[in-house]
């Protein structure tokens, strides 16, 4: 079965996970494993794109992540600022548009100064929107969203009105959201977003995964039925 272009998720997002259990199997460092990991995040971001995705996004880094040994956390973003170099001129070929969200306050200053001007300057590109989360939890986003209503000083609040104080304000909620690596939870991505999201989960590793994986998730989303509380099937 092909994927069928008239119903695409405009938004998919992705735990990536895995990336340690991979390197494990082949007796690497962890750090082996987020490597492989990052070169399977170009991949997939082209073959999204290429295909006419309107956003991607992907979880890097998650709040509680950094309860990991300080070395791994280093080396997290020193791989993020090699991704940073690296892919800059395949984003501007692709017309990518790069996004973080989180709270990237914490990140160390020069990944974040680099991160911060890549996205400036893609930010006018055509193409899809590649979000990546970093140190990044849904609860904590919640929680930055109420804190920011209070100090305006609300009394009431619509849903419509509450999602524009999130990370996310100017994107649709995830269609699709993948998590590789087995596991079969949310790890505090996207806590709001996912309300009406469609889960897909696989056994392949993060650097494992390849297009035909992202195809194959696409394709049994294009099977499910999205009612959204009601009755009547909703049409794409
Ligand atoms: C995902 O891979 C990458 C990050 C969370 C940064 P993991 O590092 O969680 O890999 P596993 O789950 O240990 O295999
Ligand atoms: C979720 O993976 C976070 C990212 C992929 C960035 P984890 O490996 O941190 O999640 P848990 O600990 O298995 O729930
Ligand atoms: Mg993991």
């Amino acid at each position: 079965m092909d994927i069928d272009q008239k119903k695409l998720p405009q938004h998919i997002a992705i735990i990536m996970d895995g990336n340690g259990r991979w390197a494990k199997e082949r007796n690497l460092e962890r750090l082996k494993g987020h490597e492989h990991g990052s070169r399977t995040v170009i991949n997939i971001a082209k073959a999204a794109n290429h295909l006419g995705i309107k956003v991607l996004t992907l979880y890097a880094f998650s709040t509680e992540n950094w309860k990991r040994p300080a070395s791994e956390v280093a080396g997290l973003f020193k791989l993020l600022r090699r991704f940073i170099k690296e892919e800059r001129e395949t984003l501007f070929q692709e017309k990518i548009c790069l996004k973080v969200m989180g709270n990237i306050q914490k990140i160390p200053f020069l990944v974040r100064r680099e991160v911060l001007k890549l996205c400036r300057e893609t930010e006018k590109n055509q193409g899809m929107i590649l979000n990546i989360a970093l140190s990044y939890g849904g609860r904590e986003e919640i929680l930055q969203a109420v804190k920011k209503i209070l100090q305006e000083g609300k009394k009431t609040i619509s849903e419509k009105q509450f999602s524009k104080f999130l990370y996310t304000r100017e994107l649709p909620d995830p269609d699709l959201l993948i998590r590789s690596s087995g596991e079969q939870r949310i790890s505090n991505f996207l806590l709001w977003q996912s309300a009406y999201t469609e889960f897909y989960f696989t056994d392949v590793l993060w650097p494992d995964f390849e297009e035909s994986h992202l195809y194959e998730a696409i394709i049994e989303y294009q099977k499910r039925n999205r009612r959204y509380g009601a009755i009547i099937t909703k049409t794409f």
